[in-house]
Formats: C-alpha cells, structure tokens, sequence
C-alpha cells in the first residue's frame, strides 16, 4: 500500500499519510485536512471513517470474522466462560486460573446494589419497558459511587467497570423481577455470571431454584458472542460520551439509549415479532416480497449488517446453542423455529439478498432461545445491554488512555438558511 495519498483541489496538491494497522485496511490520516484544505470531509454514517484506534476487537466482515484481543469467538465461546472472555477484553490477555479466581471473586463481589436503588424501581410504571429503567437505573450509579468517578485515576476506573459489569445482571433480572411484581431476588455469590442472572431472573422466595446448567451454559455463550464488536453505534456512543470526561456511569447509560434502537440491538425483538407476524410457513414469500419491494419500509430483521459482507459468526453459534436450549427443554414442535430455518433458507437463496450480501446476524436466533427459556420479549435487549456492557467498559477505558484523545466533535454540510435579518413578531 501507499504510504501517502495525494489530493488535488484547485489546483494545490495535497498529502497525507497513510496509516496500517496490524491487520485490516489501511486508514487515511486526514487530521490536518481542514487545517490545510478549509474543506471537511462528509460522511454520514461513518461508512468509511476510522473514529479511533483499538487494539480490542477486529472484524473481517468479508470473510465472517471476529476476533477478541486475536482469539476467533468460536473459539472463545466453546472453551471460555462469560467472566474469562470480560477479563480477555478489559486486560488484553486471558487470565491464569489464579487471576481468574481473583476477576471472579472481584467481580461476584460488586454484584449487590444499593439498597436505595429500590427506590428507583419502584419510581418507573409497573409496565416501564426494561431497557427504560436499564437507562434510568444504570445512570443513577454515579450518584452513588462518587469514591470511583476520578477517570483519570487508574483504580478507580477499574473500580467503577468492575461494579458496572457485577451489577448489570442484577439490575437488568430486578427490571424484569418489577414487570412481574415479584420480589427482588438478591445476587447468590456461589452461582458464576450467567447462572446468578437467571436465578435472579426466575427464583422466588417461596421454593428453592436450581438453575438448568445447559440453560445457564448457553446464556453464558450468548453473553459471550454480544460482549463486544468494535466500533458500533452504541459503542461509539459510549466512546463520543466518554470523550468529553464524562463519567463511565452516564456513558454506559448513553450506550445502552444506542442500543435500544431496532436497527440495533433492539433487532432481537423485532425478529421475534415479525416471526410472530409472519404466523406461517406460506407467508414468507408474501414478506420476503415485502423486503424487497423499494416502496415499502419492512426489512426482514435479524439479516444484514454494516460489516460483515458473509454469514455472522456468532449466528452460526447461535442457531447451534438455539437447537441444544429447544432440545433440553423438549420442545419438539417450534413453529417460530421452523419459520426462522424456513426464511433463512427461502433469503439465502434469492437474488436480493444474495447481491445485497444480507445475511442472518447474531440477532436472528437469539430471540427463539430467549423465548425458550421464558425470557420476555422486552427483556432481549436488556440482555444485549447486560452482555455488552463489558465491551463497551473495555472501550471506555481504552479511549481514555489513547494519548491522541480529543473531545469528539463532529462538522457537518450546512443546508440551512444563510444569515438573515430579523423580523419582529407584528411584521412576521
Ligand atoms: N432486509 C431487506 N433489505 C435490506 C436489509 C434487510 N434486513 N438490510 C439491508 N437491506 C438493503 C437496503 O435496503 C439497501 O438496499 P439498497 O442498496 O437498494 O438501498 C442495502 O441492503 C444496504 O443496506 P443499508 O441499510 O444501506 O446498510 P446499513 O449497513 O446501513 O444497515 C443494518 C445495516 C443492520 C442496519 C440493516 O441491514 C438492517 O436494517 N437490518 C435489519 C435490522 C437488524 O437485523 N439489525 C441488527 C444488526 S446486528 C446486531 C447489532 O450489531 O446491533
């Protein structure tokens, strides 16, 4: 590759240089541009804009490929648990078996919450959407660890993601807990990551629970495959949060706002209802058609994705651990299965979206499982917010380290009206 790119504008040359990665395309460094051009570049979407530099996570988008800190997650889901896998992306490499005991020890004991956080539950409506109070609650945070909100204080940083990644299954199982009416189910500190969600999430004070270990191995996998994936829209929210000193409690609450989107992390749930709306097998063509149809708006959720061009690795992952969850429960007869196998074979196979490239993403299988397990449509994103979170601390903590950190300020095309006079209100 080149080592500069030259630009050319009436009739001035321009250079700048071009800067490689350890692997991945090159970037073009234009942060003297407006400097010397008086122009800025434009691009919506960031389609074509590196935001920052990361040593954390890569995709090949093309091939189907992602990496934690260089280790491929198919390989980290088999072999790792959730808690392996946080420490992988918060540290940079995976841990020994005695530093691991210490990250879970840590992290199991930051798992309680505020006593006073009750309050703000019972603020929300009964019907508040979980991802409503995950905002709400996860920002209150830094109205009570003000001992951890230096970010310029390593410790504290580690502090604050440590309580940050402990208590998101607490407070995300405490949103669902308050939907039901049900009492809060405190954190059990012999029960590992994921198996501490779900006995939060479905004991009840009245009968012991002993979680299903191939439910909680499969919730520890799909916690795994969402825990992080580069420079996405809630990530970068995190990021562009973050950039201006604010503390990581906000940030993850700016992040988990990103994410609550259908075009993101809200696509779980949106798959799950347009299964339910596609009701049966004959009427695929009929929305197939519809997601094709220019005119009309629909997209078949849970396909298509900014960067990978090929299959999603972690649906891969996720249509196998689909099957083991339906399999242990001793579901048999799925109908939301069969439409999802149904419609992912019918659009793998069609020209729209073979051309496109449009494949399933992690989302498309991930909603059946949840269902299976008697997880609520509302809470799927939650979950998405509850796995993430290690990600997007992960990121947090990197971009407040990387020495080249600036406030994020992005410019834009102004179409708007150019300077004008006032006209006082009798005149308008
Ligand atoms: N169904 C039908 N057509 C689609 C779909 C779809 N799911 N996704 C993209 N297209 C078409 C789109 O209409 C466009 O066509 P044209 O070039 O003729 O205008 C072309 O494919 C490119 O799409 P785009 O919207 O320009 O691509 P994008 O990179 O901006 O959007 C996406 C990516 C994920 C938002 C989009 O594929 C989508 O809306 N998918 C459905 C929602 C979904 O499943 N989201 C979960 C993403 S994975 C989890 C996560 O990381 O959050």
């Amino acid at each position: 590759m080149a080592d500069t790119v030259t630009l050319n504008a009436e009739n001035k040359s321009y250079e700048y240089p071009v800067l490689s990665g350890s692997t991945g395309p090159d970037v073009v460094d234009i942060r003297k541009f407006y400097a010397e051009t008086g122009m800025f570049t434009y691009d919506p979407g960031f389609t074509s804009t590196g935001s920052c530099e990361s040593a954390i996570t890569y995709i090949d988008g093309d091939i189907g490929m992602l990496l934690h800190r260089g280790y491929a997650i198919g390989d980290l889901a088999e072999n790792c648990n959730f808690e392996e896998v946080a420490y992988l992306l918060q540290h940079g490499e995976l841990p020994d078996k005695a530093t691991k005991a210490v990250f879970e020890h840590d992290i199991t004991y930051h798992s309680m919450l505020h006593e006073q956080i009750h309050n703000f539950y019972s603020g929300f409506r009964r019907d508040a959407h979980p991802m409503a109070i995950m905002c709400g609650v996860v920002g209150a945070l830094s109205a009570f660890y003000h001992d951890s909100l230096d970010i310029t204080n390593p410790d504290h940083r580690r502090i604050s993601s440590y309580r940050l990644i402990a208590k998101m299954p607490t407070i995300a199982a405490w949103a669902y807990k308050y939907s039901q009416g049900q009492p809060f189910i405190y954190p059990r500190n012999d029960l590992g990551y994921a198996e501490n969600f779900l006995h939060m999430m479905f004991a009840t004070p009245c009968e012991d629970y002993e979680v299903n270990p191939v439910l909680s191995k499969a919730m520890d996998r799909i916690l795994i495959l969402h825990a992080d994936h580069e420079q996405n829209a809630s990530t970068s929210t995190v990021r562009l949060a973050g950039s201006s000193g604010a503390n990581p409690f906000a940030c993850i609450a700016a992040g988990i706002a990103s994410l609550w989107g259908p075009a993101h992390g809200g696509a779980n749930e949106a798959v799950l209802n347009m299964l339910n709306e596609i009701g049966d097998a004959n009427r695929i063509d009929e929305y197939v058609g519809k997601a094709k149809d220019k005119d009309d708006p629909f997209r078949l959720m849970g396909f298509g994705h900014r960067v990978y061009k090929n299959y999603d690795p972690r649906a891969k992952i996720m249509a196998e651990t689909c099957k083991e969850v339906l399999d242990e429960l001793g579901v048999k007869d799925n109908a939301l299965l069969d439409i999802a196998i149904a419609l992912e074979k019918i659009a793998l196979e069609d020209e729209y979206f073979i051309e496109k490239k449009l494949y399933p993403n992690v989302d498309f299988y991930s909603g059946i499982i949840f269902q299976a397990m008697g997880i609520p449509v509302t809470m799927f994103t939650a979950l998405f917010a509850l796995a993430r979170t290690t990600g997007w601390i992960a990121q947090w903590n990197e971009m407040v380290e990387d020495p080249h950190q600036k406030i994020g300020r992005p410019r834009q095309l102004y179409t708007g009206p150019t300077e004008r006079d006032y006209v006082a209100l009798d005149n308008r």
